[in-house]
């Protein structure tokens, strides 16, 4: 009787409160533990999109037949390697906790200021603080954080964003073009990875009806995306795969496509992805570069050796980034994600990675740098140039070096990563710039003395001894150097490293803050105060602070044996147990 009166009672409320509430603030009592009742956990309700276009309302104009299915079935026995360090004495100590704290309040203070001067816009100006739409339109910021306020234990502001996202109207855009790849990894890959951490099944409803729209970019002639996916040129059926597009854009969507795939147990997402591996497969070994791909690719017509640039930095960076953790979310089912990864590796080492020559007297000198090769008829010239965007390079090195069990990779992996805690370290604002250029060693090994002639010739006197320029000074709040540290710390247990992220974050903080969140800087080589821009990208909360956070958490939380973040910092669910 009181099972049925309270049956009612929440039939009542959940009448009353969806007429008066737009958005969801369901609360559903079946699902309330007891002593729960002050925070009650709402019921998110999927809203599916005005218009919806997708392969079942738009016929494809070049249907594929058989489609590739997922590798299923009985799990053999994986082949792969632990990732995570074991951690047998890890005590979460009173400092790491106060560490912790201060990089949640960082976040709660952009989410707050979001959330009340930008919600529902892709992005928040942080310093004139109004909104700004980037990406279509579709609360990028709001997406992009959904999993970090699960991580961070904000759980009524993540059911209010995840009510948002489940309602958001893929139809509601000025836009007559989406950008694949930005959509891909931060809206789909954000509500992948909320799904994945919540189980709420309005965010997979949705993350579906994205994938779907998505899935339309591939039906061209030769079933490789496009940059853009064109409403107008998709419906009419005319879209063809680009001349000259970057490496990673049609090439590092596979990580979403996949673990959509695995959760609605629809293979064609699988199918759409493992067509441009099959074409990265093959291309391999044809470009100028055997073994690496260029920065930018002739997807119409297939072809990789007209470009003369390789780069792990800016239009490569995810393409090798997704080569090991494919490997780890299809659970060592598909050995060429890892022939792939050791073949590019080989390669990268002996052709972009570079040792800095740095002083004798600098303590922190056994460390690596990725740059880049430019190859010309008779000779491959390597440039000392250094990236933000680059230094993921130390947490795919550590990842690719624990799964496939290589240990040279770990421990280049983790000599990339201090690299980039180095940089920051070595300018006056205690930032890495976006781009800037170092004088490089020989070899990787071995002895490197300083040549003083060489930087009075070159290097600009007003920098630390061994960078030569500040290419491009800006900071714009980029995860990629924290991400490297934290994985390296989870995956080695060297404590040192968080002290290391722990005066990033510091100086981080020092010189973006504004009166309502964080923004991006003009110029990390400027002593004291330092110009501000009015940018915060989404994955200033997507990844940067995620990360950061991680870093001072105890290491269960996230284990990287569970999990495998995406290019945006979104956690995936691994398959395999
Ligand atoms: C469309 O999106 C804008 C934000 O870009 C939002 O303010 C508006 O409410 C949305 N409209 C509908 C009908 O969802
Ligand atoms: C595709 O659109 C149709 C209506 O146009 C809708 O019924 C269907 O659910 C959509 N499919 C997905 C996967 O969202
Ligand atoms: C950055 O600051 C340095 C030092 O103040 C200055 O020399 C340089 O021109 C600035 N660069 C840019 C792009 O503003």
């Amino acid at each position: 009787m009181l099972v049925i009166i309270a049956v009612f009672l929440a039939a009542v409320l959940l009448f009353r409160t969806k007429s008066l509430e737009p958005y969801y603030l369901v609360t559903n009592t079946d699902l309330l533990a007891p002593g729960t009742t002050s925070n009650p956990k709402p019921t998110i309700r999927f809203y599916a999109s005005s218009f919806q276009f997708n392969s079942t309302s738009v016929p494809q104009r070049y249907p594929v037949s058989p489609i590739h299915q997922l590798p299923s079935g009985p799990l053999k026995h994986s082949r792969l390697h632990r990732v995570q360090h074991s951690f047998p004495h890890y005590q979460h100590d009173p400092a790491t906790k106060a560490r912790q704290d201060a990089v949640r309040a960082a976040f709660v203070r952009s989410w707050d200021s979001y959330k009340e001067h930008a919600w529902l816009w892709d992005e928040l100006a942080p310093v004139s603080g109004q909104g700004k739409n980037t990406f279509g339109g579709w609360a990028a910021t709001l997406v992009d954080s959904l999993d970090t306020l699960w991580i961070m234990d904000l759980r009524e502001d993540f059911y209010l964003a995840a009510a948002a996202a489940a309602q958001l109207d893929w139809a509601n855009t000025t836009e007559t073009a989406v950008n694949l790849f930005e959509t891909t990894i931060r809206h789909l890959g954000g509500l992948l990875g909320a799904y994945d951490l919540s189980g709420e099944k309005a965010l997979l409803e949705k993350a579906t009806e994205l994938g779907d729209m998505l899935y339309m970019a591939f039906d061209t002639p030769n079933r490789l995306p496009g940059f853009w996916l064109d409403f107008e040129k998709a419906k009419q059926g005319v879209q063809v795969a680009g001349s000259n597009d970057p490496a990673a854009a049609p090439c590092s969507l596979s990580l979403e496509f996949t673990r959509l795939a695995q959760l609605t147990g629809d293979s064609k997402y699988f199918d759409a992805v493992s067509r441009v591996t099959d074409f990265l497969e093959q291309a391999q070994g044809a470009s100028k570069l055997p073994g690496m791909w260029p920065k930018l690719i002739n997807f119409r017509d297939e072809r990789v050796d007209a470009e003369i640039g390789f780069t792990l930095g800016a239009l490569s960076d995810s393409l090798y980034e997704y080569l090991p953790k494919m490997a780890l979310l299809l659970d060592g089912q598909a050995p060429r994600y890892e022939n792939m990864y050791r073949t590019a590796a080989g390669v990268i080492k002996t052709h972009i990675l570079f040792r800095p020559m740095l002083p004798d007297t600098d303590s922190h000198n056994d460390i690596l740098f990725a740059g880049d090769a430019y190859v010309h008829a008779d000779r491959i010239d390597h440039v000392s140039e250094g990236q933000h965007l680059s230094c993921f390079a130390g947490g795919m090195f550590g990842l690719g070096g624990k799964l496939f069990d290589i240990p040279d990779h770990v421990a280049i992996g983790e000599r990339l990563a201090r690299g980039c805690g180095w940089a920051y370290d070595a300018f006056p604002a205690g930032m890495m710039p976006e781009i800037f250029n170092m004088m490089a060693c020989d070899s990787l090994d071995g002895p490197c003395p300083w040549d003083e002639h060489r930087w009075q010739k070159h290097g600009d006197q007003q920098l630390k001894k061994g960078v030569v320029n500040a290419r491009d000074p800006r900071y714009i709040l980029r995860p990629e150097a924290i991400e490297s540290l934290f994985l390296l710390y989870r995956m080695t247990g060297k404590e040192d490293l968080r002290d290391v992220a722990w005066r990033m974050f510091q100086d981080i903080m020092a010189n973006t803050q504004t009166p309502f969140a964080n923004s991006a800087i003009a110029n990390v080589t400027v002593h004291g105060e330092t110009e501000k821009l009015d940018s915060m990208e989404s994955f200033w909360m997507s990844e940067t602070l995620k990360y950061f956070y991680l870093m001072f958490s105890p290491p269960d939380l996230i284990s990287l044996d569970e999990f495998v973040f995406n290019t945006e910092a979104h956690p995936f669910r691994q398959a395999a147990p």
